[in-house]
């Protein structure tokens, strides 16, 4: 991915579904930052299940690609809901890729989880987040529960409040890394 304005922000969703809350949420930051190059990951369900035998330098190109987006973003957000108490397993086969690569070391990442309760998912991608030894911004975390309520049909936030709650953490993001 090239730089061609502003600061690249890399996004990503944890949520594959097509109208998905997560995504609509990353879509909307995006419109709020034109002068910088934030752009939507559409690598994650394209990424092999993660297997220690392939996790080398040589990894699959997918692997590779995704290494080389986060080592060139000045920052990034990830919006994910949670399923079944956890973190997407498909995220978190996109985070278990990163681990020996150690490409999100000092990485400023930001992060919004956006669920109907997602505090599990939250926790736990805070954890490994920090296993990983990621720099979560100051200001930079926020959990939204009822988030279909806050939603309306076209997946536009409805709710003022969660609205200003997104704009800060990408705020946060910004200040972290300008
Ligand atoms: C299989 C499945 C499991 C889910 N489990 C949880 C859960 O444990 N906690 C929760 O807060 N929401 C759970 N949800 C609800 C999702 O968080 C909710 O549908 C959310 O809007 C999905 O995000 P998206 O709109 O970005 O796809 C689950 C949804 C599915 C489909």
């Amino acid at each position: 991915m090239s730089v061609d304005k502003g600061l690249n922000i890399m996004a990503i969703s944890g949520s594959l579904r097509t109208d998905s809350s997560n995504t609509s949420i990353l879509k909307l930051l995006q419109t709020t930052v034109p002068q910088h190059n934030f752009w939507l990951y559409d690598g994650v369900d394209k990424l092999p299940h993660f297997n220690p035998v392939l996790d080398t330098e040589q990894a699959p190109l997918e692997v590779q690609n995704l290494r080389n987006a986060i080592t060139e973003a000045d920052g990034i957000i990830i919006c994910t809901p949670e399923y079944a108490f956890g973190v997407p397993g498909s995220l978190k086969n996109m985070l278990d890729w990163t681990v020996s690569s150690g490409s999100l070391v000092d990485k400023p990442v930001a992060l919004i989880t956006a669920s109907s309760v997602g505090e599990n998912a939250h926790a736990s991608l805070l954890k490994t987040l920090e296993v990983l030894t990621a720099n979560i911004v100051e200001n930079g975390t926020l959990l939204v529960p009822f988030i279909r309520a806050k939603m309306n049909s076209e997946n536009q936030i409805t709710d003022a409040q969660t609205e200003q709650d997104v704009q800060n953490v990408l705020k946060a993001l910004l200040s972290a890394i300008s």
